[in-house]
């Protein structure tokens, strides 16, 4: 074979392994997944027999489609009653205020299917545009829950949702994400409580509250999962991660704990697709 051909072969060769790595990389990144859960306790109002939550963490302003087009398909297909967004909508690495688009895109289309909550992640925390994407939210009518609560009525009866900040928004004062949560959970009435949290790894902290309900990200699955191990690392769990992916339970508690969809310093998912969470609330 002449040098020439055997050059161009390698090359040819050499350009379609790439394309086929690039094209399977972005498939890991991008090929979303919806998990469906029933939750049933008796305690559930029974005017929110059959309510669904849909719930969306750690976008990281990644973009699913021309305007969200891929993402906003998959949640009015949920045909969910309330959008919960658990922190992390922007990145911290890529935030200037023409370039979080993809992230307020999401919102704006989200708040057209159902109201939307909306926590504050650590990537908010440590964002000089948080204001900006905050005033932009609320513009769009989306409620921001920054340590406060709120009622969901349904007829004439009414469970809690209590949104709590990152605790990287008080790193000086670590004590002070626990008390204002345990505040809030103190000052409400009602029998059945909802806690939007972007922290998983204080799921005992939530359980001992006596919260009902706590939807959590911030781990992103793990980042790379193996099968029968789980994730392999997430921030503030280290290596082998307790809290990555789907329902957990202790005592009255549970929690679930989204894989997320965008990422952050790690750029790829492995055996981790971007994760919607669905859940059913059922009286039993
Ligand atoms: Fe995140």
């Amino acid at each position: 074979m002449k040098k020439q051909t055997k050059r161009t072969i390698q090359l040819v060769s050499g350009a379609v392994a790439t394309a086929l790595l690039a094209r399977a990389a972005y498939r890991q990144n991008h090929q979303l997944d919806i998990s469906s859960f029933v939750y049933h306790n008796e305690k559930l109002p029974g005017s929110f027999h059959g309510f669904r939550i849909l719930q969306v963490s750690d976008l990281h302003n990644a973009r699913f489609g021309f305007h969200q087009k891929k993402l906003m398909k998959e949640i009015q297909l949920a045909s969910p009653d309330i959008i919960l967004i658990s922190g992390d909508l922007i990145d911290k690495r890529r935030c200037r205020k023409n370039n979080i688009q993809p992230a307020l895109r999401f919102v704006k289309e989200a708040v057209k299917i159902a109201p939307v909550y909306y926590v504050p992640g650590n990537h908010e925390a440590t964002s000089e545009i948080y204001p900006y994407l905050k005033e932009r939210l609320l513009a769009y009518g989306v409620e921001v829950l920054g340590n406060s609560m709120v009622e969901l009525s349904r007829n004439e009866e009414a469970i809690t949702l209590i949104g709590v900040k990152d605790p990287k928004f008080y790193i000086h004062e670590p004590q002070r994400f626990q008390h204002n949560l345990q505040t809030l959970k103190q000052m409400s009435d009602n029998q059945f409580h909802i806690l939007l949290s972007h922290r998983p790894e204080y799921f005992d902290f939530y359980a001992a509250c006596g919260f009902d309900i706590c939807f959590c990200g911030h781990a992103h699955g793990g980042q790379i999962r193996l099968p029968k191990i789980g994730g392999l690392y997430a921030p503030n769990q280290g290596i082998f991660p307790k809290y990555t992916n789907g329902r957990y339970v202790k005592g009255d508690t549970t929690m679930f704990v989204s894989r997320g969809l965008g990422n952050s310093k790690a750029p790829l998912r492995i055996h981790n697709h971007p994760q919607l969470v669905l859940v059913r609330l059922c009286k039993a």
